[in-house]
């Protein structure tokens, strides 16, 4: 099986290609601190190729989301610290997805006084759950000073620093889902004048400095990047989605990256692995629904190197042996997606016979 074949991603050694794709799972502790059941949860999962561990917040503006992980203080470090320890004890391989949330924010999840910013003053429409105040609307983000954008660029390359102090073997750069840098990507949330706005190449800039910043501060072969043409997702719009993606990745291709993640949306009008593969190149990590036999075609026919896999790790903490040995996949409970505690998270058994399958 192709899948189960190591693969070197710039400095990252997997020893197999079943990546573990990030995933939001509101464990951390309030003040963004990973705790016990995510030492747990993670050190389970030890035998995939490549753990993409959640979307992190690099600094307190950045926080999208309640009980959301951080990588900015000296005890979130700390508490990561025991997970990757877990990890590596398990024989594995961890990156950390740094995630700024940008207007994806609500001053009812944040510390008081922290604002939520953005490259421009356009509010995302929806709500978000708020553990203090239930749903509430997203805040009205504030537009970001260029000198502002500048930092929070510098905040990249801290977070990078941060994450390999954690003792994460790199990092990986969350550029979808409608979260700030997808928002300096899209022409419908980035109306700046500066530098940072106008045509793609000048809305691209932002993520390229901030990857450029990563790599500065722990090596470009150590930093990835997800990224996923065509996301609407948190009320996002582009003018022409897949010519801004292949012009960010023509300029990430420049900077040796360990890997470019891409989520393929069902958006028909673009195929997103193949715009990957012609303006970034090598070295792709796909990601859209696949089960094990999807996977390996995926890997046969050379869209991707690896594959990742999200819903699949959750009710499966084994799923590499199940992938590589046949054996059925457990189902999840989605009720207990975001809740607290170890009940459906770090609970789910390895394979044990007819019993243990869902
Ligand atoms: C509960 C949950 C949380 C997620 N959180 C993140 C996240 O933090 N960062 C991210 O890039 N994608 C996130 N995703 C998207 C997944 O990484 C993945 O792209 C998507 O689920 C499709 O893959 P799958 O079909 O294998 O589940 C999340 C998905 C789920 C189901």
């Amino acid at each position: 099986m192709r899948l189960m074949q190591p693969l070197r991603l710039g400095e990252l050694e997997l020893a197999n290609r079943v990546v573990m794709a990030p995933m939001t799972r509101n464990r951390a502790q309030p003040d963004g601190v990973p705790g016990d059941v995510m030492v747990d949860y993670y050190a389970q999962r030890a035998s995939a190729g490549l753990i993409v561990a959640e979307g992190t917040w690099p600094s307190a503006t950045g926080q999208a989301y309640c009980r959301q992980p951080g990588i900015a203080t000296t005890a979130q470090i700390a508490g990561w610290r025991r997970v990757t320890d877990a990890v590596h004890a398990g024989g594995g391989r961890i990156v950390l997805q740094v995630m700024h949330g940008g207007r994806i924010g609500s001053r009812h999840i944040k510390p008081a006084g922290v604002e939520t910013v953005a490259p421009s003053a356009v509010r995302a429409a929806g709500e978000v759950f708020t553990d203090a105040a239930g749903m509430q609307p997203y805040d009205e983000p504030r537009a970001l000073t260029t000198d502002e954008v500048r930092a929070v660029v510098r905040e990249h390359g801290q977070a990078a620093s941060n994450a390999r102090a954690a003792g994460f073997d790199g990092v990986e750069l969350h550029g979808t889902s409608g979260y700030l840098p997808m928002q300096f990507l899209s022409s419908g949330t980035n109306h700046r004048a500066d530098a940072y706005g106008g045509p793609a190449a000048q809305r691209a800039r932002f993520v390229f400095e901030c990857l450029a910043a990563m790599a500065e501060a722990i090596g470009a072969g150590r930093v990835g990047l997800r990224l996923n043409p065509g996301n609407t997702y948190n009320d996002t719009s582009d003018e022409d989605s897949a010519a801004t993606h292949a012009e960010l990745m023509r300029q990430a291709a420049t900077l040796g990256l360990a890997y470019l993640h891409v989520m393929r949306a069902p958006m028909p009008a673009i195929d997103a692995f193949a715009l990957a593969r012609a303006h970034f190149g090598a070295r792709l990590i796909v990601n859209d629904g696949f089960d094990g036999a999807s996977a390996e075609q995926a890997l046969v026919s050379g869209q991707g190197d690896a594959v990742s896999f999200a819903r699949h790790f959750i009710g499966n903490p084994d799923l590499v042996r199940r992938l590589r040995e046949g054996l059925p996949l457990a189902r999840f409970d989605r009720k207990a997606l975001y809740t607290p505690g170890a009940k459906g998270y770090s609970d789910y058994p390895p394979f044990a016979g007819a019993a243990a399958a869902g």
